[in-house]
C-alpha cells in the first residue's frame, strides 16, 4: 500500500487565521486530523468590514498558537509531516505575508517541501476533503472576492466561462446587510432575517440577466437595495422584505447563470452527465443551497456542497490543495512570494472596468 501523504496548511489570506493537520485516506479523500480556525470578526465588527492592518496585526499575534494547537490537535509531529503549504494569494499582502512567512519557515527548519498554495485553488479543490469528484467538473465559485464559472479539468487546470463584470457576491450580500443593518458578517444576517421577510414584496433588478453569457453582474442590484433601504429607513419588516426580496433576485440570477454555464460545460467536454461544485464562503447559504440543487433533475448534474465547515477559509482545503500539487510535484522554492492577484485561469479576459464590451 502506498504511503499516505500528510500535509501542514496555514491561511490567513483575509480575517481567519488558520492551521489544519490533513492527510489523505484509502479512499482518495482526506482524514482531517485537526482543524483550527480563529475568526476575527469581532476586532472587524465595529468597522462593518475587514481592516487590512488589524488583520495583519491579529494573525501576527495568533499564527504561532493556532499552529500549534492544530499539530497539537493531530497527534502528529512536524518530523512526520511531509509537507507544508500555506496561501500564496490571492489576498491582502500584509495579511499573506503573515502565513506564507511562517509557512516557508517551518519547511526551511524542517527540510520539507513547500506548496504556495492559490486560495482559490483551495476553494476550488474543497469538495475532495469529503467526497472524490472525477475531473472534469464544473466550479461556481461564490465567495467574498470572487464569482466564477470555471471548468475545473485537473489540479491546476481551469478554464473560466464567466465571472462577475463588478462586485462578488460575498461582496453583494455583506454590503446589503450594511445598508440595511443587519449584523456583521453580512451573509450569515442576510440568511437569517430573509427567513423572516416576505421575498416578493420588492421587484429588484437582476443586471446583464438576458446577456453576457454566465457573467454575472451585482452592482445594480445593490443600488436598488440602497434605494430602497432609503425609503423604509427602520421599520424592521420592510428590512426583512428587502433582504428577502435580495436573496431571492440572487437565486433567480444564479439559476439562470448557472443552467447557461451548465450548457457551455457541456459544449466544451462533451461530458453529458457532471457534477456541479457550489465552494466559497457564500456556499454555506442554505437557500442558495435548496435553489441550486433543483438544476439537478433538469441538467443530469449532480450537485456538490463541501461541508458548511470547509466553505468559509479554512486551512484543511489549503493543505489539501497542497498534497494534490505535491502529488504532481508542484512544489515551490522558498522565495515564492505573495501575490494580491492570482486568477486560475491566467488566460481568462479581464472583466471589469471602464470599456467592457459584453
Ligand atoms: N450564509 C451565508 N450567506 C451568504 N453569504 C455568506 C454566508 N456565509 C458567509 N457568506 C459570505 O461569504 C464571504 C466570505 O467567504 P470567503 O471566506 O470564502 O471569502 P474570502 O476568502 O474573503 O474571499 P475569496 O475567497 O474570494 O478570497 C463573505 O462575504 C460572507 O458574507
Ligand atoms: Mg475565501
Amino acid at each position: 500500500m502506498s504511503k499516505k501523504i500528510t500535509f501542514l496548511g496555514i491561511e490567513t489570506s483575509c480575517d481567519e487565521t488558520a492551521a489544519a493537520v490533513i492527510r489523505e485516506n484509502d479512499i482518495e479523500t482526506a482524514e482531517i486530523l485537526s482543524n483550527v480556525v480563529s475568526s476575527q470578526v469581532e476586532e472587524h465588527k465595529r468597522f462593518g468590514g475587514v481592516v487590512p492592518e488589524l488583520a495583519a496585526r491579529a494573525h501576527l499575534e495568533n499564527i504561532e498558537f493556532i499552529i500549534q494547537q492544530a499539530l497539537n490537535q493531530s497527534k502528529i509531529s512536524l518530523k512526520d509531516i511531509d509537507g507544508i503549504a500555506a496561501t500564496a494569494g490571492p489576498g491582502l499582502i500584509v495579511c499573506l505575508s503573515v502565513g506564507l512567512n511562517i509557512g516557508r519557515s517551518i519547511a526551511a527548519f524542517t527540510n520539507k517541501p513547500f506548496v504556495g498554495v492559490n486560495h482559490l485553488e483551495g476553494h476550488a479543490l474543497s469538495p475532495g476533503l469529503e467526497k472524490k469528484i472525477e475531473f472534469p467538473y464544473l466550479l461556481l465559485l461564490i465567495s467574498g472576492g470572487h464569482t466564477q464559472y470555471l471548468i475545473v479539468k485537473d489540479v491546476n487546470e481551469y478554464q473560466q466561462l464567466g465571472t462577475t463584470i463588478d462586485d462578488a457576491l460575498g461582496e453583494a450580500f455583506d454590503k446589503t446587510a450594511k445598508m440595511l443593518d443587519l449584523g456583521y458578517p453580512g451573509g450569515p444576517a442576510v440568511e437569517k432575517f430573509s427567513k423572516l421577510g416576505d421575498k416578493n414584496y420588492f421587484i429588484l433588478p437582476e443586471p446583464i440577466i438576458n446577456k453576457a453569457g454566465c457573467n454575472l453582474s451585482f452592482a445594480g442590484l445593490k443600488t436598488a437595495v440602497l434605494r430602497e433601504a432609503k425609503k423604509i429607513g427602520d421599520e424592521k419588516k420592510l428590512k426583512y422584505n428587502l433582504a428577502a426580496s435580495f436573496q431571492h433576485t440572487i437565486n433567480k440570477i444564479l439559476l439562470k447563470k448557472t443552467e447557461i454555464a451548465i450548457q457551455e460545460f457541456k459544449r466544451k467536454t462533451n461530458k453529458k452527465n457532471l457534477h456541479l461544485v457550489v465552494a466559497g464562503g457564500v456556499a454555506a447559504n442554505l437557500s442558495i443551497r435548496e435553489n441550486l440543487k433543483n438544476l439537478s433533475k433538469k441538467n443530469n448534474c449532480i450537485v456538490v456542497y463541501p461541508s458548511q465547515k470547509f466553505c468559509g477559509d479554512n486551512a484543511s482545503m489549503i493543505a489539501w490543495a497542497g498534497i494534490k500539487r505535491f502529488k504532481k510535484n508542484l512544489v515551490d522554492n522558498l522565495d515564492i512570494v505573495a501575490k494580491s492577484r492570482w486568477p486560475l485561469d491566467a488566460n481568462a479576459p479581464y472583466m471589469k472596468g471602464p470599456g467592457l464590451k459584453l
